[in-house]
């Protein structure tokens, strides 16, 4: 089978290690490991009607035959699967195809080897690009997607994405089948090739900073992003304590408050604004203002109010940094300062978290490729419970979308129930 991976909005920490992870397991598998730089846009770019693919052809190797998901299994071979492959005297297995650049001008589809994603866990960001694709968006674009996969001879697919990414791919697996025909009848396929690749297999995987996605306890990139944030309070709070000043945080999430909530635990919020449970109270300023001022009389020197991206009060109105701290300045007379994180929580070097769970789930991805058929859901790889899991994506989906329904319909109790694993029915 040859697999290929691609990783799909906004990126996260971890990505890379995903890649690697799938890499390694499809080829530890028998399998051909490919990738496709800049999301769904190489996909549709594809590499051009001239070149075929890679000319590198790698040795053959015997390969593990089973590989459990056992944690240490997979260090072990991770660690020495290399060595054994080094010593049938093939010596350059991986083919370096990615890591030397060679192939790549124009080529969106590139088969990579065991040495072109070496170390890769430790890298932030991802480093076989992301683009959020308006191209595949269109019919066209996922003709264009179809031909370029079959072309090289693809038809599994792993998908490192927020739910939009995850939907397109549910989306591109539903109508593989009229569009592999749509490429039969234009004449861009041979018979052979349309029986051959009458289905595409995809399973997917949560790369977000934002921890929204629903049937996971984590997504890969928000235990850094966390880490990010906690840090800058640490920063943050010293500066308040010196100063006696009020600090107003903004961090990312989009309409999800997990960050700012879990933050707020770590760091030690005096307030908090996030999206599911915004404040009882209406107008709010006077909750929020009774809180710290009630800090403040039992002789708090400092004052940190998160506010989550997306926050709004119960009517929906947005809740902005810059008017908390207007308040905080105007009534409590609090020297006040405004700190937005940005893409700082979004960047640099993966926790230790976000290197294990990623390998652990592109193995898993990799499993369930492996037993996909035309019958069984496209699957996503999560993490219940301390377990490596395989839900139904779109399953997944559609719960996520119920919690962004929930807040529209002012239903906050719901919102939060449907994102606390306490309370999933
Ligand atoms: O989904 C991840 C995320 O970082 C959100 O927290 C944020 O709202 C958004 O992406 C920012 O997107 P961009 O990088 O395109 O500005």
């Amino acid at each position: 089978m040859k697999i290929a991976i691609l990783t799909s909005g906004g990126d996260s920490a971890g990505m890379n290690a995903v890649v690697r992870a799938v890499v390694k397991a499809a080829i530890l598998k028998g399998c051909e490991a490919w990738i496709v730089r800049e999301g769904y846009e190489g996909l549709v770019r594809g590499n051009g009607e001239a070149d075929s693919g890679p000319t590198y052809d790698p040795p053959s190797v015997t390969h593990h035959s089973d590989f459990p998901l056992a944690a240490t299994n997979i260090i072990n071979n991770l660690r020495f699967g290399d060595g054994e492959l080094l010593k049938d005297g093939t010596g350059d297995y991986g083919t370096g195809n990615y890591a030397s650049g060679r192939t790549l001008k124009g080529r969106y589809i590139v088969r990579v080897g065991w040495d072109d994603v070496r170390g890769w866990f430790t890298e932030g960001g991802t480093l076989i690009g992301t683009a959020r694709s308006k191209e595949f968006r269109t019919p066209q674009g996922r003709l264009a997607g179809a031909y370029n996969l079959i072309k090289e001879g693809i038809d599994a697919l792993v998908v490192c994405g927020g739910d939009g990414s995850l939907t397109g791919a549910d989306v591109f697996r539903a109508e593989w089948p009229q569009l592999v025909a749509e490429l039969r009848t234009q004449g861009k396929i041979s018979e052979a090739q349309a029986q051959l690749h009458s289905h595409l297999k995809i399973v997917g995987l949560v790369g977000s900073i934002d921890n929204d996605m629903s049937m996971t306890d984590l997504t890969i990139g928000a235990p850094t992003a966390l880490h990010r944030i906690c840090e800058a309070i640490d920063n943050i709070n010293s500066t308040a304590f010196s100063h006696s000043r009020a600090f107003v945080l903004e961090v990312m999430g989009r309409h999800c408050g997990w960050l700012a909530l879990l933050a707020g635990v770590a760091g030690g919020a005096d307030f908090l604004f996030i999206p599911e449970q915004p404040p009882k109270s209406q107008p709010w300023e006077d909750e929020m203002c009774a809180a710290i001022h009630q800090h403040r009389e039992v002789g708090k020197r400092k004052t940190l109010v998160i506010v989550a991206e997306g926050a709004h009060d119960i009517d929906l109105n947005p809740i902005k940094a810059e008017y908390v701290k207007d308040i905080l300045a105007e009534r409590l007379g609090l020297d006040t300062r405004v700190t937005t994180l940005g893409h700082t929580q979004r960047g640099g070097r993966p926790c230790a978290m976000d290197r294990i769970l990623p390998t652990l789930q592109g193995f898993k991805a990799v499993e369930a490729l492996l037993e996909a058929n035309p019958e069984t859901p496209s699957y996503m790889i999560g993490i219940q419970e301390n377990k490596i899991t395989m839900v139904p994506l779109m399953e997944a989906v559609a719960m996520t979308k119920e919690v962004s329904t929930a807040i529209e319909k002012k239903d906050f109790e719901k919102a939060m129930r449907l994102r606390d694993p306490e309370f999933r029915e």
